[in-house]
């Protein structure tokens, strides 16, 4: 299993993923419409490895070229990272998350079936346990109709994967559901930049380290938790990206369905958050108190003991790196495009 195929690889996720597949020596062909990343990523990939992977842009639903794709390069693997991800805006406009998200994955189904690639790894979300009964999640916990049009599109895809694993036991499936990614490349290259008011609290905060925004907005102070704030399990985007490495040995050993979190299997709550990320920058974070957002649960975090059992996964980075990393490659980020 030498040639990976990474939809969306200058994303957030997939970036970090090429980078440590690339130093793991396999061949990496990314295909990017560039709808939420930028070409520079992938100067930026090169930069850290000294690699130039292939590169194709165009969207994944176009089967045409998709197809072309296939037929010359041949991959082994999918990863596939391609899709829209902003929750808040998937209930404004459910339409365009279905259709880019469900025919992507309908698309490069079609070519596997196809061009018998055997394999592939799917970004899922922690979101597909919908509101958890209890913590840890393991990855026995039902899955339950998500409250947001993202989030089903993620239990939709996993349903149809499951649905294609059974009749085609030939075919690897890897589903990986992601608690909360963050951090950025220790070398300030990669990163979360998200266009206008972030969505996540991490890069919220980094635009108010850097002055770009006045205080953070916590959602909530009366939740049964630590200190009556959310809690969630923030994983450093490069524990994350190793994790997609080793489901490749896995996908190696023909498992047919595979599901694992990637999560720390701890839960840190927002003011937690703060305090760790002034520690870390030396940088104060102003933060005022908001009502509470609708659809957000008291505490969320993943039991990793299957993925550490069977992937051999392991979380090198603390929160406190995550964010001094998030913290640098903005810092990074501001100096560049002043330039
Ligand atoms: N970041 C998170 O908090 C999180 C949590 C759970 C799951 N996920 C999932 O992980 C995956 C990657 O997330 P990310 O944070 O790196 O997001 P991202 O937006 O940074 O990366 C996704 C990439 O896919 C590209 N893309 C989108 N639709 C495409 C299409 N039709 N054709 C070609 N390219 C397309 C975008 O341009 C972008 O570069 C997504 O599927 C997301 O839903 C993310």
């Amino acid at each position: 299993m030498k040639k990976v195929l990474v939809t969306g690889g200058l994303g957030f996720i997939g970036s970090h993923t090429v980078v440590n597949l690339i130093e793991e020596k396999y061949d990496v062909v990314i295909i990017d419409n560039l709808f939420n990343s930028k070409l520079e990523v992938l100067d930026r990939i090169e930069q850290i490895t000294g690699v130039r992977p292939k590169f194709y842009q165009f969207d994944v639903q176009n089967i045409s070229k998709l197809d072309e794709v296939f037929k010359n390069e041949k991959p082994d693997v999918i990863i596939h990272f391609a899709g829209y991800k902003a929750v808040g805006e998937s209930c404004k406009k459910p339409l365009m998350y279905y259709k880019n998200n469900l025919e992507s994955s309908f698309a490069l189904i079609e070519m596997m079936e196809k061009y018998n690639c055997k394999n592939i790894v799917f970004s899922s979300s922690a979101t597909v346990y919908g509101i958890p009964k209890k913590v840890p999640l393991t990855e026995e916990d039902p899955v339950q109709s998500s409250t947001s049009p993202y989030g089903e599109t993620k239990v939709m895809i996993e349903r149809i994967l499951e649905d294609e694993s059974k009749v085609h036991p030939e075919f690897n499936i890897c589903l990986l559901r992601y608690f909360n990614p963050i951090g950025a490349h220790k070398s300030g290259l990669l990163g979360e930049d998200p266009n206008g008011i972030p969505n996540n609290l991490l890069p919220y905060i980094n635009k108010v380290a850097v002055g770009k925004l006045d205080c953070v907005h916590v959602f909530g102070n009366d939740y049964p938790t630590v200190d009556g704030t959310g809690v969630r399990d923030y994983i450093h985007v490069c524990d994350l990206a190793k994790g997609h490495v080793l489901s490749l040995n896995k996908l190696k050993e023909n498992p047919g369905l595979c599901i694992y979190n990637l999560g720390t299997g701890k839960g840190t709550s927002v003011l937690e958050i703060i305090k760790l990320y002034e520690e870390a920058t030396g940088v104060k974070i102003p933060y005022v108190i908001d009502p509470r957002r609708d659809g957000d649960v008291a505490i969320n975090y993943a039991s990793n003991e299957k993925a550490k059992k069977e992937l051999g996964f392991n979380c090198d980075f603390d929160v406190k790196q995550a964010c001094l990393d998030g913290y640098n490659y903005q810092v990074a980020e501001e100096k560049r495009t002043k330039k």
